[in-house]
């Protein structure tokens, strides 16, 4: 009976301890992953640079009502875009194929 108790207060500790562990470990720093990626060169906050604020997108996707997805296509399509100095070139694709990842960078992109 007592060895049985410490083998489920074992379990339930292990498994506790993984739980907690794994959300810290699945945490992406979208900001750091956006700046490592140069978006922020063309993407400031509010401001437009070459391409449109990121304030700006996430207006235009909440009045559109387009998602995360949507703007996963756009970092990793490598699509044409005009920028705002009227030249053309393909936009940067994100350098990760983790779609996790992708995701949290869309999401931080349009919940501003
Ligand atoms: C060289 C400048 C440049 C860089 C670097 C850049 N973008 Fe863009 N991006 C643009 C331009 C210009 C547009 C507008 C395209 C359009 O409206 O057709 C755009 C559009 C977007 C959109 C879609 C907005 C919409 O209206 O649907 C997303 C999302 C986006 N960029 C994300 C990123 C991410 C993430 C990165 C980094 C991996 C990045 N961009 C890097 C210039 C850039």
């Amino acid at each position: 009976m007592i060895k049985t108790n410490m083998y489920a207060l074992i379990v339930s500790a292990t498994v506790g301890s993984l739980c907690l562990a794994t959300p810290a470990l699945a945490q992406v720093d979208a900001e750091e992953v956006f700046k490592e990626n140069d978006c922020h060169k063309c993407h400031h906050a509010t401001k437009a640079k070459k391409g449109p604020s990121l304030a700006k997108i996430a207006a235009k996707y909440k009045d559109k009502k387009l998602d995360e997805k949507e703007a996963m296509k756009h970092m990793t399509g490598g699509k044409k875009v005009k920028l705002d100095d009227g030249t053309e070139e393909d936009h940067k694709i994100i350098d990760t194929k983790d779609v996790a990842v992708q995701t949290a960078v869309a999401k931080w992109m349009l919940n501003r």
